[in-house]
């Protein structure tokens, strides 16, 4: 697989202009990576702080043209799989404990240090990918951290860029050739809350594991198994 990396200083979100290259015609394999943003996305609307310093990029996939591939209802698994990418990638610059909150938030110590946002345009999936680098935005509705103030040294985004893309090729080769399983197995030890008490939405139960399809399992005091995709 060819990569074909698209850097800009600025972009409005890096996840939005991998729409647009959609729309022209570019296929699996298109990354765009920008300095900053001005208007990131996170989920459910919200921003997605973007200053110069932290790292943003965006992945296009089509897992369709593969053999086998696996079926449009499989990508929430895609969340999980860029979580643990993200964080062996971490791994290897030396950041450990980052603990997976499904289903798609990276923390350390319950502090934000990177989010993913999974869209998808017909069978075309987006992964966007936001890590806090050297700096931890404040005012964004959660505890933040970086992996500068982690670490006590300030990064080169481009090096966590490389890092980071690398192991997400190999989890997805992985996950193409695969399947899911041993990609759930090794998230559950990284898995924040599982086996503890969880709401999500309107139900509250015990986060018992992750389905077949990715989605997260809670299960009520009546014994109800709820196969959770999205919240
Ligand atoms: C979240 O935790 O809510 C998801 C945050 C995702 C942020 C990344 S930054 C790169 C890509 N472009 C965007 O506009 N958003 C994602």
């Amino acid at each position: 697989m060819k990569l074909a990396i698209h850097h800009f200083e600025s972009v409005v979100s890096t996840n939005d202009l991998c729409k647009h290259y959609i729309s022209e015609g570019a296929g699996e394999g298109a990354v765009i990576l920008a300095d900053m943003q001005t208007a990131g996305k996170g989920r459910h609307g919200r921003v997605w702080a973007s200053p110069v310093g932290n790292l943003y990029t965006s992945i296009l996939l089509t897992p369709s043209v593969h053999d086998n591939p696996p079926p449009v209802k499989a990508y929430a698994q895609l969340a999980f799989m860029t979580g643990l990418a993200v964080l062996k990638g971490l791994e290897l610059l030396g950041v450990t404990g980052v603990q997976l909150k499904w289903p798609n938030d990276g923390l350390i110590n319950g502090q934000k240090l990177f989010g993913i946002l999974v869209e998808c345009v017909d069978d075309a999936v987006i992964v966007g990918i936001g890590i806090n680098v050297n700096h931890a935005p404040e005012g964004v509705g959660q505890e933040t951290t970086s992996l500068a103030a982690l670490l006590g040294k300030e990064f080169d985004v481009a090096d966590v860029f490389h890092a980071v893309l690398k192991s997400f090729w190999q989890f997805y080769r992985q996950w193409i050739a695969e399947g899911f399983n041993t990609i759930r197995t090794e998230c559950l030890p990284y898995t924040r809350g599982l086996n503890s008490e969880m709401t999500l939405g309107d139900k509250t139960g015990i986060f018992t594991g992750i389905s077949d399809d990715g989605a997260l399992l809670l299960t009520t005091s009546d014994d109800v198994v709820h196969a959770i995709v999205t919240v």
